[in-house]
């Protein structure tokens, strides 16, 4: 039985794209159970009914409270049984239902080696700051801003030339190969936490 992912998404859905591409492969050892969005209308969800996988929106402000949010996108979620949650390009922080409910297997891939550079603009701080090599991040979700544990991370160039969407691609393209490698070596093998360090497999 392969292990079930649910992937909430916010916009183009190229990360997401990834992950249905290497699914098709049954050695792989996971498919996309659904497609979860704070909003609808974007190409992300394009992809998935493409894929055939279906989809749910959880808008913030179609509840009276965050809170009364983060509770229904936990059941959301659960309701497709996920054994691994993959917030890939989700625009909005999670709150605690999410957390107790799918806490330790709950992954963000975010666009900057992390702890540089957090929040939601990190290839363009990256780029203000004048670093040289950035990168990307998959770190296990945490009640903080993109604080978790590291899982995998990924190192990338910034060219003289670079502006944020052309460093933003090329951070997008390294992200992908790591999404896609670390979950499917997570489904395979499992993996462990102590303290701040995660061990994928044995
Ligand atoms: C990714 O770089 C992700 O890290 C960031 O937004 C981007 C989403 O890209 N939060 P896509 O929607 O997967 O194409």
């Amino acid at each position: 039985m392969s292990a079930r992912l649910v992937v909430l998404v916010s916009g183009a859905g190229t990360n997401l794209q990834a992950l249905i591409d290497a699914c098709a492969d049954p050695s792989y050892g996971a498919g996309v159970a659904a497609v979860g969005a704070d909003r609808d209308g974007i190409e992300a969800f394009a992809r998935a009914q493409r894929a055939g996988i279906p989809t749910f929106v959880c808008r913030v402000s179609d509840f009276q409270t965050r809170g009364d949010w983060d509770r229904e996108l936990a059941r959301q979620c659960a309701a497709h049984q996920p054994d691994l949650v993959v917030l890939a390009g989700f625009m909005k922080l999670v709150g605690p239902a999410v957390l107790a409910m799918f806490g330790g297997r709950l992954v963000n891939t975010h666009p900057a080696l992390l702890p540089a550079f957090p929040g939601m603009h990190g290839v363009r701080d990256a780029l203000a700051y004048g670093v040289k090599v950035t990168g990307c991040t998959l770190f296990l979700v945490d009640e903080g801003t993109d604080s978790g544990p590291v899982i995998g991370q990924a190192a990338v160039p910034v060219h003289d030339d670079d502006d944020e969407r052309s460093l933003h691609e090329r951070v997008k393209t390294a992200e992908r190969g790591l999404l896609v490698e670390t979950v499917g070596r997570m489904v395979r093998q499992g993996w462990s936490v102590h303290g701040r360090k995660v061990t994928v497999g044995s």
